[in-house]
């Protein structure tokens, strides 16, 4: 498998893709967010659709019911192997290990690309898109979710404030710990977002504010945010502060986001759509 990204390669077949993989419940506001991608590329029945950066695959089994294939594409190995278990029933879906910047997925084969948070970690973004747009048909759709600017995030800046022992301000939180580069937040700018979207034709950026949750308790939701994303690399880097510690800050800033449904934050998300033309956009 040829590999660019090998930052994100260690990373997600790390501890990041481990706790990824691990993961018990998943998030039931997903089934909104998710709806709404899939209906933002017009997925129907016959459709062969790429899931780019499917980590588990939560995304490839919603698309497998309104589709007629789904290949699920992504670098982890230990969150693929997840996806494959979860996946067992369905029989219009296949995992592939892959760098989707550089992976010779074959050429006009797709009718549709979807990703859901999986496509802000590539070191080349708009090589990576091309490639993307290179495996679907000329007209193919395409249709990808990423998060807003990190100030806009409150699931980003209550528990970052937390870790940093600072007031939730979203300004102060991100000009103290903007985010690992060049991850999470790389296509939080909808003129970056147009940039590297050269090559397709009618891109459309839609602010979504779908919230996003955590865990069934505070101590579930501490538990998940301190195997995972910028809280995990705030833990790592602090050797000051114990887990135990990181824990209880996490558990007292959640709580007041707590309710019958579990804890959940406000999200901020781009829900971006566009049409390959046969890269005769970028020309
Ligand atoms: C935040 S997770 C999202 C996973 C999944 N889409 C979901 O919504 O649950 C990001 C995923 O992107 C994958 N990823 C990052 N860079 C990638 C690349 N260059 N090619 C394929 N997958 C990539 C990671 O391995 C990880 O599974």
């Amino acid at each position: 498998m040829a590999v660019r990204n090998t930052e994100q390669y260690t990373a997600w077949n790390g501890p990041e893709g481990r706790s990824w993989a691990a993961g018990a419940e998943r998030d039931p506001s997903e089934t909104e967010l998710i709806d709404r991608l899939l209906d933002a590329a017009r997925i129907g029945k016959d459709d062969r659709v790429l899931d780019v950066g499917c980590g588990t695959g939560v995304t490839s089994r919603s698309a497998a019911l309104r589709a007629g294939q789904v290949l699920g594409a992504d670098l982890s190995a230990p969150m693929l192997e997840r996806a494959r278990q979860d996946a067992a029933g369905l029989g219009n879906v296949v995992f592939e290990q892959a760098d989707a910047q550089v992976h010779p997925f074959p050429e006009g084969e797709f009718d549709a690309a979807i990703s859901q948070y999986g496509v802000m970690f590539f070191a080349d973004p708009q090589a990576a898109f091309t490639n993307i747009g290179r495996a679907l048909r000329p007209g193919g759709r395409l249709a990808f979710v990423v998060p807003q600017p990190a100030q806009e995030c409150e699931w980003y800046v209550v528990p970052v404030a937390a870790l940093l022992g600072i007031e939730p301000r979203p300004k102060t939180v991100v000009a103290a710990y903007p985010g690992q580069a060049p991850a999470m937040f790389s296509l939080s700018d909808p003129v970056r977002i147009r940039q590297v979207l050269a090559a397709f034709a009618d891109v459309s950026i839609e602010a979504l504010h779908v919230p996003q949750w955590f865990g069934r308790t505070p101590a579930e939701a501490a538990e998940g945010l301190l195997g995972t994303g910028p809280t995990r690399y705030l833990l790592e880097r602090d050797a000051a502060l114990t887990r135990q510690e990181a824990h209880a800050r996490l558990c007292a800033a959640l709580e007041p986001y707590a309710g019958d449904g579990g804890v959940t934050l406000p999200g901020a998300q781009w829900l971006v759509t566009a049409r390959w033309t046969g890269g005769a956009a970028a020309r």
